[in-house]
């Protein structure tokens, strides 16, 4: 028998699951750039290559290119690399006519620039994808003007950006805050990525995409989906855990024991660089969560009496987005049961670690941005979801039921995904918590 799971590399296509609010954001926001910030091994790198494929496949405006940073030191590195992942793809820049080889030697602030006017003169749009974008706290120390110029040309609405991280991004705040221009991530839009949805991670448990689906007892599926928080690289390493083959040689998962919600040590490697990116303060709630194992708002509020009731909130929201923490009914609990059990037994030496990379001020700055971002962004969510029902509805009306099951469907589809971004927006802390 052959595990479904992949444990590791990054997956796309029927390989990836969930995200579909996200992708729709993304590729409709009227934002020129955006910074999606995610922990390690969140899916940063498949959320990447799955718009690409998306978006590839859909042969509309956007003509997507990815650029991985990772490994460049400098803009020399940077250029290379780019023109690289501009040969990599050479026939969909050639079915536009666009020669790929002309680029070649280029500096990749000339090269993008000409590459989206280009594109713009075929009624297109460059989508450019950035991964591992923590090489460019590199090269700020040592090519501020470059990196300065580069921000433009991301920032330029000629082209759509989305650059992918870890928080460790934030830095860049600081080294470029002396700028004359505001600092380097003020014009990216920033979006968390977190969990997948229910229904998204109930089909990776039971690989509904691909075949052989797997065979899923409900309560084993309940204890997965509790222990990971539909977290997906921990749903895809739990699973992989626990599949084996039933009676006819089909995959199933068994139940899992307590040698099973055990981090290895590649994954007491990734909380450990998560830690480390963490401030001072959100190291100290998540230790004191971790301590008492669950807490409400108001203990917590005790506990860190000598820091600000706003700013704790504040970054409950930020770690909460994250998923180094999760709410269980109205309380407070570590994000998931790996990184509870790893905190534990750990607890001591994280608590004497006491060099941070990143500053409460400077974070604290950026959650305050994506905090206001967020519930605009489901107010907006929310308006465009009402304007499509309302006329699907209106098409419904007109239509003969019979002879048009897909409108139903379309409308049952839209109305649900209208309730979800109504129920993010009404639970949307900033809702909560008025200035
Ligand atoms: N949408 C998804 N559907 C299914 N599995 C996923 C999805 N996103 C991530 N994974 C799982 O997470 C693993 C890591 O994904 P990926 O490499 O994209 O993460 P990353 O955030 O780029 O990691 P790193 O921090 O190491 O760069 C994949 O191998 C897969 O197991
Ligand atoms: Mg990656």
């Amino acid at each position: 028998m052959r595990i479904p799971y992949i444990v590791g590399r990054w997956v796309s296509d029927r390989h990836y699951y969930g995200r579909h609010r996200l992708f729709v954001y993304l590729l409709n926001t009227e934002d020129a750039a955006t910074w999606v910030v995610g922990a390690r091994r969140m899916g940063k790198t498949s959320l990447l290559r799955q718009l690409e494929f998306l978006a590839d496949g859909a042969h509309q405006e956007l003509v997507p290119l990815f650029w991985d940073m990772q490994g460049c030191e400098n803009s020399g590195d940077l250029s290379t690399e780019l023109y690289m992942s501009l040969e990599d793809v050479t026939p969909r820049f050639a079915q536009l006519g666009i020669e790929v080889e002309s680029y070649e030697g280029l500096d990749a602030l000339v090269l993008l620039r000409r590459l989206s006017r280009e594109l713009a003169n075929r009624g297109k749009r460059l989508l450019l994808l950035i991964d591992e974008a923590e090489v460019l706290i590199g090269v700020a120390h040592n090519e501020p003007a470059w990196l300065a110029r580069l921000r433009r040309t991301l920032q330029d609405p000629i082209q759509k950006t989305v650059m992918a991280s870890t928080k460790l991004l934030a830095q860049l705040n600081d080294v470029t805050g002396s700028w004359d221009t505001s600092p380097f991530l003020f014009g990216f839009n920033m979006v968390n990525l977190w969990s997948l949805d229910v229904e998204s991670a109930i089909s990776l448990i039971r690989q509904s995409q691909t075949e052989p689906h797997v065979t899923v007892d409900p309560v084993v599926l309940e204890d997965v989906l509790l222990h990971t928080n539909r977290h997906p690289y921990l749903i895809q390493f739990l699973c992989q855990r626990l599949c084996i083959p039933d009676r006819a040689g089909h995959p199933m998962l068994r139940p899992p024991d307590d040698e099973d919600l055990e981090p290895d040590h590649l994954l007491a490697g990734f909380f450990l660089i998560d830690f480390q990116h963490l401030t001072k303060l959100e190291r100290r709630l998540l230790l004191t969560i971790a301590r008492e194992t669950i807490m409400t708002e108001q203990e917590l509020l005790v506990a860190l009496a000598d820091e600000s009731p706003k700013r704790i909130r504040t970054f409950l929201w930020g770690m909460d987005k994250l998923g180094h923490l999760r709410q269980v009914y109205g309380q407070w609990a570590i994000g998931n049961e790996f990184l509870r059990r790893w905190l534990l037994q750990e607890w001591s030496r994280l608590q004497r670690m006491n060099e941070f990379t990143l500053e409460d001020e400077s974070f604290e700055e950026l959650l305050r941005v994506g905090h206001q971002r967020e519930s605009h962004n489901f107010a907006e969510e929310v308006e465009r979801l009402e304007r499509d029902y309302a006329a699907l509805k209106a098409l419904e009306r007109l239509c003969d039921p019979a002879a048009s099951p897909e409108i139903k469907q379309e409308v049952a589809r839209v109305g649900q995904l209208l309730d979800l971004a109504r129920r993010d927006l009404s639970g949307s802390f900033l809702a909560r918590w008025p200035e």
